[in-house]
């Protein structure tokens, strides 16, 4: 079979890039390859040879201009964590969280696979920018993949083209990542529309080397390595060495009637409404209250010389949840959505667009379901996978914040956490320091969802969101926390939020969606010194009378069911704290032993079930 020789366009002047795109063409053996330059011609030819090769299906130019839908293989929809590996050359610097294999013998099982793994393919070559390109806190990646879904994804999701190779010109720093969706194509043989191994999937991670693997998967987080691989995993071991953070973070500005502006970012596990919550708009009655977008998933948090947490979005577009996304729940989603998008297993329409569960309207009497099978309301089915997904450019978000692009970073005054939790985690309350509020992310439950394998609704511990991304020992991470507590003069205020708790119906209590605006007003005011609280077990936390009710009937009662704190939950909950401890035991800080005791103690000090007080009684 022949294999291609590489044309290096004359701008790459890096010579170990050079050297690793040869390497790299000498092992996976394609048949052509195609440096990307990131133009919209470039982008415009893929998308027509994806549809003309069936990946893609044109949708409707007058409803969805400049808009595709892909179909996945229905064994390849969601991250898969349990074929994700931190290969650090000491085991123990993976923890106890992650899964691990000797960097050695790892890089022998990958070269095997990788070897005339892209055979009758193309190798496209993706220079990328996480962050603004040129800017000093950005890092720049090059990925190799034979998926032109992956190049034409990494153009929305990242900075892309030709302006990062001369960004990069000589410099060899850049982190090199290597993806196939593993099935050559044998002399021939015709391709199918979502080509992955059904059967073998590695994603892969060298933290010493600052590399990234990622082998038979050719969906979002798995194989797009600018967004998990590079900006969380490898990027979380960027930032503990050089002193940041990486973060499983969205980021918001708050501005208030007087134009005062304030930023806080927030950790909420995958699905868990990030992307809501970035782009909230605010409900009638709080009008004069604007909420703008920085970003819906990745935040790098570094230090500025004035004592706060600056915070940027490394990546440019949305890879966001379809299914329950609509007019109503996130208008700035749906019109970030109306052009330029790429959808993958949502269900298609008989007139062409695109269509899933929790969509405006009633559902259609027709559509095309996630598989390509016919769909109606009554098969008894989803017509789209609940992990269904848009790609969209960033820019298209019309809350998006003046600053969004800016390469210093936004002041985060709130770093909120949010879990799911249908129980025991009350809607809103503030620990009482940096590292009560550490203390909180490090042991926030979440209940899982489908944009991971595993139990649907079963409560697992998610440190910081970052369970499924954290590039070292869990443990460590925690350390590095409270060590960027105490390098930062003022550092930003810690809160959690659960806008999941449910009623003995199953019914959420919290309507949630632009009403959290009321929670984010009480978390704004209060950073700003506007806002009252009283104490809880937990932390301080508003009363009902400090909650902005204007157009919305919801009864103190209501209000306090929200709020309570069951003695008996906390102790369940503390004693799943204590199993996370155990099992990171050998470098859990000092700290945290301290933090449970006297969260017990305050738990013991308050009656078997607490409930808000109104405000005039405690005083
Ligand atoms: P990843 O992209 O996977 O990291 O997740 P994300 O946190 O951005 O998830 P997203 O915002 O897309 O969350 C989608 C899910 O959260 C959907 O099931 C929404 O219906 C649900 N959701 C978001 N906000 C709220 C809310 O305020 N209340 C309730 N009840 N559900 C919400
Ligand atoms: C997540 O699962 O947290 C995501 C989607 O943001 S993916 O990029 O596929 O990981
Ligand atoms: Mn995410």
């Amino acid at each position: 079979m022949m294999t291609a020789t590489v044309e290096i366009p004359s701008y790459v002047r890096s010579e170990r890039l050079k050297t690793w795109v040869n390497e790299m063409v000498a092992l996976c053996k394609p048949a052509r390859v195609h440096w990307c330059d990131g133009s919209q011609e470039e982008y415009d030819d893929l998308c027509d040879l994806l549809v003309a090769n069936g990946t893609f299906t044109r949708l409707n130019p007058e409803k969805r201009p400049n808009s595709f839908l892909a179909r996945s293989h229905p064994s390849d929809v969601a991250r898969v964590e349990d074929r994700t590996y931190i290969c650090s050359l000491n085991q123990d610097d993976a923890g106890p969280t992650n899964n691990w294999m000797n960097p050695v013998k790892m890089h022998g099982i990958l070269d095997g696979l990788f070897d005339g793994s892209m055979s009758g393919r193309t190798m496209y070559v993706i220079p990328f920018s996480m962050g603004p390109i040129g800017s000093p806190i950005s890092y720049i990646g090059y990925e190799i993949t034979d998926s032109a879904y992956v190049a034409v994804n990494m153009r929305i999701m990242a900075r892309m083209g030709r302006r990062v190779d001369e960004a990069l010109g000589e410099s060899d720093v850049f982190i090199p990542c290597a993806h196939t969706v593993g099935q050559p194509l044998e002399f021939g043989q015709k391709d199918i529309a979502w080509p992955c191994n059904p059967d073998v999937k590695y994603i892969v991670h060298f933290p010493e080397e600052r590399s990234i693997w990622s082998y038979g998967s050719g969906y979002g987080g798995n194989a797009l390595l600018g967004k998990k691989c590079l900006a969380l995993r490898i990027a979380s071991v960027l930032g503990r060495d050089e002193g940041w953070m990486a973060e499983h973070m969205l980021i918001l500005g708050v501005e208030d009637p007087n134009g005062e502006k304030t930023y806080v970012a927030g950790a909420f596990p995958s699905a868990c409404g990030k992307t809501n919550f970035a782009m909230l708009i605010p409900p009638q009655g709080l009008d004069g209250w604007k909420v703008t977008t920085i970003g819906d998933d990745i935040a790098w948090l570094k230090p500025g010389e004035d004592g706060r947490l600056y915070a940027i979005n490394p990546e440019a577009g949305y890879f966001g949840v379809a299914p329950g996304t609509n007019y109503k729940t996130n208008p700035n989603a749906m019109k970030s959505i109306e052009s330029n998008t790429i959808f993958t297993n949502v269900a298609l329409t008989d007139d062409g667009d695109v269509w899933w569960e929790g969509m405006d309207g009633a559902a259609p009497a027709h559509a095309i379901d996630w598989q390509g099978d016919d769909w109606s309301p009554d098969s008894g089915r989803k017509a789209a996978h609940p992990n269904s997904r848009f790609t969209a450019p960033a820019g298209q978000n019309p809350a998006i914040d003046p600053e969004w692009e800016n390469p210093a970073g936004v002041p985060i005054s709130a770093i909120v956490f949010g879990g799911r939790r249908s129980t025991v985690v009350p809607l809103v309350y503030q620990p009482i320091n940096w590292a009560f509020g550490v203390y909180a992310g490090a042991t926030m439950g979440s209940e899982m969802t489908a944009a991971a394998f595993g139990k649907l609704g079963e409560v697992r511990r998610d440190p910081m969101a970052m369970l499924p991304f954290i590039g070292y020992h869990m443990a460590s991470y925690f350390n590095h926390w409270l060590n960027m507590g105490r390098r930062v003069s003022q550092p930003p205020r810690i809160f959690n939020v659960n806008w999941f708790r449910r009623d003995s119906d199953g019914k959420f209590l919290w309507p949630g969606f632009g009403d959290n605006m009321r929670v984010l007003k009480w978390i704004v005011q209060r950073v700003n010194g506007h806002a009252r609280a009283v104490e809880s077990p937990l932390g301080y936390v508003p009363t009902y009378d400090d909650i902005d009710w204007t157009g919305l009937d919801f009864s103190r009662e209501e209000f306090h069911a929200l709020m309570a704190v069951e003695r008996a939950d906390w102790e369940r909950e503390i004693l799943q704290h204590e199993e996370l401890f155990i099992k990171l035991y050998d470098r859990l800080p000092k700290e945290f032993l301290a933090i449970r005791e006297l969260l017990l103690s305050g738990l013991w000090r308050s009656p078997q079930h607490w409930e808000l007080p109104d405000y005039a009684e405690n005083h």
